[in-house]
């Protein structure tokens, strides 16, 4: 019996959010307090109508296969939110619902990318993007941005990246990592590219509702009349409305690829979860109170963190315009040393904070930069506070 893997798996790596969240929970289970800023999800509940919903789905046995691509219920609320949110139509045959955010991209990559593709991955990234494209046996080209400038993309790189064999460029705003967001000229920009070079722009738009201040959400397929025909929005219930273990995603865009996505996922998942869909519903109708609610408390643990950072010596952190992860810039900390050893990565320092601090973060590495960490803020407010103090002493031991 032949049992070697498939090539594909050797190109992709596990997802080193996940898997460092796993180490601080069997940390955690040891009994070790460890103050925790992996985690890419709210703290908060689920909302009572998404929980309601599930009940009733439950009671009343809607426990059984629904449509592949989504329960017509759920698309029409999804249809609700693009026309209400952002003006846009679609038909439920633009709209396959997966099992999260994740899977929508996944079946994206499936449908879209093969061999010889290349797609353009703005740095710093989500972890998912590079290793989905690999595994559709594509090439991630990455497009270096600059905290400098707020992680703006800037048009005219872009432009010199495009090749003949350039399929889609990946965008996400606000993004996670960084916490920032595009302006309305950059992304008329990247659509005019778009557009010229007959890209496909995926829109990753899964925390187009956790923003601050006086910042607005902008989806690149509202900039031009013809955009929507270039672009694939995929969203999602997990951060909006704190429900990341329901696994609930959608895709909107050009029907022809989201049939293909409807079709791949036929022959793998089928249709997310019968209930968790119902519960998206119930979320999906249940008001923008939950929303602001969580949006509001976010913000003040933005705003201590990112405050508390600038007051570290060797750390500087912009302020995030939106999402829940703080990046702060730990390039002046690296190459200085602990016990002799010096600390000459990020993941050297995240190591360092885990071990010497107790603070769990993730180090820039598998988000494409060499000089940051990624802290979540979703964690309550004294945690917070007490892991910035662990940080600050731990950071006064280095030589
Ligand atoms: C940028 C981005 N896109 C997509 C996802 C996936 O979300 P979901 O839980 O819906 O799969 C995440 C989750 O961390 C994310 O940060």
């Amino acid at each position: 019996m032949k049992m070697n893997l498939a090539s594909r798996t050797t190109r992709i790596t596990p997802s080193p959010t996940l898997q460092l969240s796993a180490t601080v929970k069997s940390l955690v289970a040891q009994g070790q307090r460890i103050f925790d800023f992996t985690a890419g999800e709210p703290s908060f509940d689920s909302p009572d109508e998404a929980k309601q919903a599930a009940v009733t789905a439950i009671q009343s046995g809607f426990t059984k296969y629904t449509a592949v691509t989504g329960i017509d219920e759920l698309k029409d609320a999804i249809i609700e939110k693009f026309q209400h949110d952002q003006g846009l139509a679609y038909s439920r045959s633009q709209i396959v619902v997966s099992c999260g955010a994740k899977h929508s991209l996944f079946n994206l990559a499936m449908a879209l990318f093969e061999t010889g593709d290349e797609v353009i991955i703005p740095t710093p990234y989500w972890v998912s993007y590079p290793e989905q494209i690999l595994v559709a046996d594509a090439t991630p080209v990455f497009l270096p941005t600059s905290e400098a400038r707020n992680y703006a993309i800037d048009l005219s790189a872009l432009k010199n990246t495009i090749t003949k064999q350039t399929k889609a460029i990946i965008i996400n705003s606000p993004c996670n990592p960084t916490g920032s967001m595009y302006s309305r000229e950059t992304l008329q920009g990247i659509a005019t590219l778009a557009m010229q070079h007959n890209l496909l722009v995926i829109s990753d738009e899964i925390y187009e509702h956790i923003i601050y201040d006086d910042h607005q959400h902008c989806s690149i397929a509202t900039v031009h009349p013809d955009m929507p025909q270039h672009t694939v929005i995929v969203n999602g219930a997990s951060k909006t409305y704190s429900m990341t273990g329901w696994r609930i995603g959608y895709a909107a865009g050009p029907e022809a690829i989201l049939k293909a996505m409807g079709n791949i996922q036929s022959q793998s998942t089928s249709n997310p979860t019968s209930i968790a869909q119902k519960a998206a519903v119930g979320a999906m109708q249940g008001g923008t109170q939950f929303i602001e609610h969580m949006v509001h408390e976010l913000d003040i643990r933005r705003r201590a963190i990112v405050e508390g950072f600038n007051q570290i010596p060797g750390i500087h952190c912009p302020m995030p315009a939106g999402a829940f992860y703080a990046f702060p810039n730990i390039a002046d900390l690296l190459g200085r040393q602990f016990q002799g050893k010096v600390l000459s990565t990020p993941f050297d320092l995240a190591n360092f904070f885990l071990h010497e601090a107790k603070v769990a973060c993730i180090p820039g590495e598998p988000f494409g930069t060499q000089a940051h960490l990624r802290f979540s803020y979703t964690g309550p407010l004294p945690v917070i506070e007490e892991g910035l103090h662990q940080l600050t002493q731990a950071i006064a031991q280095l030589d």
